[in-house]
């Protein structure tokens, strides 16, 4: 996803921009540039690739000036290159753009009659045109963003600066997230509260159809083209919080935080006196629903597809669940007076926020489990559950997942409670498994030499496949995810029992077949489908506890020991070592881990 951040009245602005582009990079890019004002006149500077690009030609060309704006590019209209990197131009306007205009050929068709001649591909220059021919009329910049506003159609994050005002910049959104960053003398913009993090922590966050006139004095706020006010919020990030620490890369740091992570979350919905679930606020009436829709996108849908199972088990409620990307269009009927569950790291994801409004004028309950809170998602929700990661930055999910899965856990709890579908013992029990998750997850990340191993011969693979049952069975496909996106090696996620209608085809002595088999009720069925594949020469991972192992161990070629916990936590557990395997596969393979190729952290376009 783009990534935007703009300063004004900054004397050392073309750093401050390069380094709040360096913040935007977890999005994901493939090209990025900064424009500022020199003596009134536009100056841009624009590179293909990593930012060490545009950092040399930086440091041959430098940028003088007090205001500009900065840019990463995760290409939708035109390919990744310097032509098409922002930000756009003309001799009056310079802006930057996240999100796609619908309507650019239009526009760009009649801009060309009225002389506008074209140097790029993007729906982003399109707009350039558009304000200039508004300024060429006569209009000032804020009457030409008024109305250049009314003719786009389509999502859009804009951070604009005009030749000759270099005391302004004006931001406007649309279904794309903007930030308004404070500062004394001084004004700042950004996609999030991360690109602003170092630079202020008084932030306040455009809503739809808003824009905004920067100037040293401060901000003052329109929607359309009546004037409004806006809350100034603090946010709790700085610019330590963002930080890699000691390690290498963001996905490593985040993964090794899972047991705060979850401890955390843990502490808002249970209560450690009473040893049950205490929710904030109940957030559904359980007791009354027939049915619960669940939707998301990735890594955000596969908790939510674990979840199916605990709800239908534990809670004994049915679960209607599909990828945000089909539902949105299935047109599918939803029970009246119903609710839908959406989970997201980000909150901007496009899809997930479209099946959102698409339930909502079904007339559900939207519950949003979430962990950017001041997102699009976070305010079209009817109740927002917070899962407390912090700040998410490698592309690859993985703290967001567990903590995803621990919100869900308790929710389920809660559900069975409302529903009389669980008696004091067995929630003691199932509370207890969730509370014992924080050392049980460290213990695993204390233990990964033999994983690490396993791992390096997993990075030589040209396919591997995952499997397991039930509630292992999402967690297969969360592997495979894993695994695909940050080493782009093949790989699939299959329910074990799948295996003997094809797939089994697969099979042979260059095929790693990673077998999740917690000690559940389908054990022994897993293990069956062990037995075929090991009778078929393939090379076998086992993850199970000890017993697990223990039992079925001597087919596989390797076997990686898990704590023992009881079967309704194993997939929050178990989803350590396959980010682990992944993490450690890319590491062999030299990869970009934290920003893959082709990915951006939130897909807030179709
Ligand atoms: C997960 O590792 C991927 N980065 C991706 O599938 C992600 O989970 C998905 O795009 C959903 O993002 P969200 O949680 O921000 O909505």
């Amino acid at each position: 996803m783009c990534g935007i951040i703009g300063i004004l009245g900054r004397p050392d602005v073309s750093g401050l921009l390069f380094d709040g582009l360096k913040r935007l990079e977890y999005r994901g890019y493939d090209s990025a540039g900064i424009a500022t004002l020199v003596d009134g006149r536009i100056e841009r500077r624009r590179a293909k690739g990593k930012l060490a690009n545009l950092e040399k030609l930086l440091a041959a060309h430098p940028l003088t000036g007090t205001t500009g704006i900065g840019h990463t590019r995760w290409a939708t209209h035109g390919r990744p290159s310097e032509v098409n990197a922002h930000p756009h131009a003309t001799g009056k306007v310079a802006l930057v753009h996240n999100g796609i205009i619908e309507n650019f050929q239009e526009l760009r068709e009649e801009l060309a009659a009225a002389g506008h001649s074209f140097v790029t591909e993007t729906d982003t220059e399109t707009i350039a045109h558009l304000l200039t021919q508004y300024l060429d009329e006569g209009k000032t910049p804020e009457e030409a963003v008024a109305a250049g506003m009314g003719r786009l159609e389509g999502a859009f994050a804009l951070a604009i600066l005009f030749a000759g005002w270099p005391d302004l910049i004006i931001g406007a959104r649309r279904g794309s997230p903007l930030a308004i960053g404070y500062g004394t003398g001084a004004m700042y913009l950004g996609s999030d509260a991360i690109a602003l993090a170092p630079l202020s922590n008084r932030i306040t966050y455009l809503q739809e159809d808003d824009w905004a006139v920067l100037t040293p004095e401060g901000a003052r706020f329109f929607n359309h083209d009546r004037r409004v006010s806006r809350k100034v919020q603090q946010t709790a990030l700085s610019g330590a919080v963002i930080g890699k620490g000691n390690y290498r890369h963001f996905m490593m740091k985040e993964i090794a935080e899972q047991p705060a992570v979850i401890g955390k979350t843990l502490q808002v919905f249970l209560d450690p006196n009473k040893r049950r679930i205490k929710l904030p606020a109940m957030p559904l009436d359980f007791a009354k629903l027939d049915r619960l829709t669940i939707t998301a996108c990735g890594t955000a849908y596969l908790a939510g597809f674990v979840a199916k199972y605990w709800f239908e088990q534990i809670a004994r409620l049915p679960v209607e669940i599909d990828v945000a990307s089909e539902f949105r269009y299935r047109n599918t009927p939803l029970p009246a007076n119903g609710a839908t569950l959406v989970i997201s790291q980000s909150g901007e994801t496009a899809d997930t926020l479209a099946a959102l409004r698409y339930a909502k004028a079904q007339g559900n309950e939207i519950v949003a489990i979430l962990n950017v809170l001041e997102s699009s998602i976070g305010r079209e929700a009817d109740i927002v559950l917070p899962i407390l990661a912090g700040p998410e930055i490698g592309v690859a999910s993985t703290k967001a997942f567990t903590a995803q899965l621990t919100v869900l856990a308790a929710l389920v709890l809660a559900a069975a409670k409302a529903r009389q579908v669980i008696d004091l013992r067995h929630e003691v029990e199932l509370y207890n498994a969730l509370v014992s998750l924080p050392g049980k997850v460290a213990e695993v990340l204390d233990n990964d030499d033999h994983l690490q191993k396993v791992a390096a011969e997993i990075s030589k693979a040209r396919t591997v496949l995952f499997l397991g049952r039930g509630s292992a069975y999402p967690l297969a496909l969360e592997g495979a995810l894993k695994l695909k996106e940050i080493t782009y090696i093949h790989a699939e996620g299959y329910a074990a029992g799948e295996m003997k209608h094809g797939p089994i085809a697969l099979i042979d002595g260059n095929v790693p077949v990673v077998i999740l088999a917690p000690h559940d009720n389908l054990f022994e069925k897993t293990t069956s489908n062990l037995q075929e594949v090991h009778a078929r020469g393939g090379r076998i991972i086992l993850i199970s506890d000890a017993e697990g192992i223990a039992r079925a161990g001597h087919g596989a070629t390797h076997a990686l020991e898990l704590p023992q916990v009881d079967p309704f936590v194993a997939p929050i557990l178990y989803a350590v070592p396959l980010q682990l395997l992944a993490y450690y596969a890319a590491v062999a393979k030299g990869t970009d881990i934290d920003q893959p190729r082709n990915l951006a952290k939130s897909v807030t376009v179709e």
